[in-house]
């Protein structure tokens, strides 16, 4: 989505940290923005930014995993800004336990924010980004935990695979529609995730343990530290408009990921594959460069 000035961007989580990043990104650049957001103090916060300036910024309070609510949010958008080009699936929440302990609702909630609410993002906006013919886009912030998994944070690097994953098929297939899609994976991003448990849902309570105090101070410290959200929005719009399939924000991993890849490689069998199996996989990896040549940058 090379031209973006006029053009309709939704923005889940838009209220803080990456997506307020976005948010004030697009809005300069001359798109009209909806940021929908569960926190209405972080809503609050975002508006009363934007009322000191003359961009065309909304808010809308929504939670991304109710289904219903979803819906009635993009029918939203369109009544108050009559078409929706951009949806950006970013609105995410962290659990710092250890796996170990993980409940069911430990898992229900983090898959169901991270990767429920992206999934719920796509059924309830893709409609609507294809009826008007002018082509669209949608932005999915996974993480670097989309590529590196260690010791913390599993049920989240579970989710934040499972976005990148999705935002890959989505990619193919949608391309020959002229809707693009990127997947953002950020690292450390100055940002309130680290407070994540204020609104975990009462029926998701149950969990398998809470760091220690100790353990949020330094976290939030931690977040302190990281890229300022403006920084990784206009990032991100630059991503968009080059319909980036990857957005890498932060330079700082390159080893890691060349690493990672170099181990997984090392795991392949060396052995020769049969002619007729070759002959299979020769015809799927032509299959899927026709599919990358017909993703437009539009
Ligand atoms: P943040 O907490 O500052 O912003 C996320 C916003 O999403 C919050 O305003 C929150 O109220 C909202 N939200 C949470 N659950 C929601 C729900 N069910 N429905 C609607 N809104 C909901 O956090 P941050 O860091 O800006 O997070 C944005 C995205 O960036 C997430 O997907 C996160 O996983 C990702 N990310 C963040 C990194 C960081 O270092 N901050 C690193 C890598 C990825």
């Amino acid at each position: 989505m090379k031209d973006v000035e006029g053009k309709v961007a939704f923005i889940t989580g838009g209220a803080s940290g990456v997506g307020f990043g976005m948010a004030q990104a697009f809005a300069s650049a001359g798109m009209k923005v909806m940021i929908a957001d569960i926190r209405q103090d972080h809503i609050d916060q975002a508006m009363d930014h934007f009322s000191n300036t003359n961009l065309d910024v909304r808010s809308i309070k929504v939670d991304i995993t109710d289904r219903k609510a979803m819906a009635e949010a993009a029918d939203e958008v369109e009544a108050a800004f009559g078409k929706v080009h951009l949806l950006c699936n970013n609105a995410g929440v962290n659990l710092f336990n250890d796996i170990v302990e993980a409940t069911y609702d430990d898992y229900d909630w983090i898959m169901g924010v991270n990767l429920g609410g992206v999934i719920n993002g796509v059924v309830s906006f893709l409609p609507k980004l294809r009826k008007h013919g002018e082509g669209g886009h949608i932005c999915n912030t996974g993480s670097m935990a989309s590529f590196i998994s260690g010791p913390g944070a599993g049920i989240y690097t579970a989710a934040k695979f499972g976005v990148r994953g999705l935002s890959e098929a989505l990619r193919y297939a949608l391309g020959p529609h002229d809707i693009g899609v990127s997947l953002v994976c950020p690292g450390l991003v100055k940002s309130h995730i680290y407070d994540s448990d204020a609104i975990r849902p009462k029926d998701l309570a149950q969990t398998g343990g809470s760091p220690s105090k100790e353990f949020m101070t330094r976290l939030a410290q931690v977040h302190d530290a990281g890229m300022e959200p403006l920084e990784i929005g206009e990032k991100i719009l630059k991503g968009i408009r080059n319909n980036d399939e990857f957005i890498f924000p932060h330079p700082e991993f390159r080893e890691e990921l060349s690493e990672i890849f170099d181990e997984v490689l090392s795991y392949l069998p060396d052995e020769p594959t049969p002619p007729a199996r070759m002959e299979v996989e020769i015809g799927r990896r032509k299959r899927k460069a026709e599919a990358k040549a017909a993703i437009k940058n539009h």
